[in-house]
């Protein structure tokens, strides 16, 4: 998969190189690259950001260097119409304001070819951005969740390790990615491993007991509690 990333402050993905991430990397399964949006400036002070229209408090990233910097990135690349012509690159900005990021997303979006996440900061970036985006290829905005961070580069890393570990090859075992939190729509059970006695606490002896058939009746079980205590609102309506 080919990841482009516009930001005005690349270091924060320097972990991309730590890890299973980083091992996909070298290993060519993901090909990333992280571009300055700064460089798609023409003045002095690389100036990416301005007073907004109308008024208000904040400043407003201009759409001058994103236009530039989508036309690097995308460059010859078919408007995708339909909204998932295979091929065609995804452009991501993430936003408090867009659809809220799942499970479901995450794997939807690992099968695309070319994923391009747009950084915005300050109070956001100028609207035209997305419209002219829109015509260039798909795009989405997308929220972590309701909560508002300084800016979309730590919302961008979240989604790409989300996004790159469902990837193929990307995690050694790819059974661990079956039994865990929202995959079958409940969260994950607990775990344990020895000792089977620690601090005064003690494993579930169900666990240790080897009978197959009884483990899984306690693991959906717990699944289920878990989900009802704090996560009621994954549960289909009674
Ligand atoms: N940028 C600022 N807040 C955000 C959020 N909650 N999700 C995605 N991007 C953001």
């Amino acid at each position: 998969m080919r990841i482009d990333i516009v930001t005005i402050f690349p270091e924060f993905f320097d972990a991309l190189d730590i890890s299973l991430l980083g091992r996909a990397r070298e290993d060519g399964i993901l090909d990333v690259t992280v571009h300055q949006l700064r460089d798609y400036t023409h003045d002095r002070h690389r100036t990416v950001d301005d007073k907004p229209y109308g008024g208000g408090a904040g400043m407003v990233m201009k759409p001058e260097p994103w236009g530039e910097a989508l036309d690097a990135i995308l460059g010859e690349a078919v408007p995708d119409v339909a909204g998932g012509v295979e091929g065609s690159p995804m452009v991501i900005f993430p936003s408090p304001a867009g659809e809220v990021f799942t499970q479901a997303m995450a794997r939807e979006l690992s099968g695309a070819e070319h994923l391009v996440f747009g950084c915005g900061r300050y109070e956001g970036i100028d609207q035209r951005v997305f419209e002219y985006a829109g015509s260039r290829a798909s795009v989405r905005l997308v929220s972590l969740g309701d909560y508002v961070l300084n800016g979309g580069e730590v919302a961008v890393m979240a989604m790409i390790e989300a996004v790159g570990r469902l990837i193929p090859g990307v995690i050694g075992n790819p059974e661990s990615l079956v039994e865990e939190s929202h995959e079958d729509g409940l969260l994950e059970y607990p775990s344990y491993t020895k000792p089977s006695t620690w601090r005064g606490h003690e494993v579930p002896p169900v666990l240790i007991g080897g009978n197959h058939g009884a483990i899984a009746t306690w693991r959906r079980e717990a699944q289920l509690e878990r989900t009802r205590r704090v996560r009621p609102d994954l549960l289909p309506p009674e």
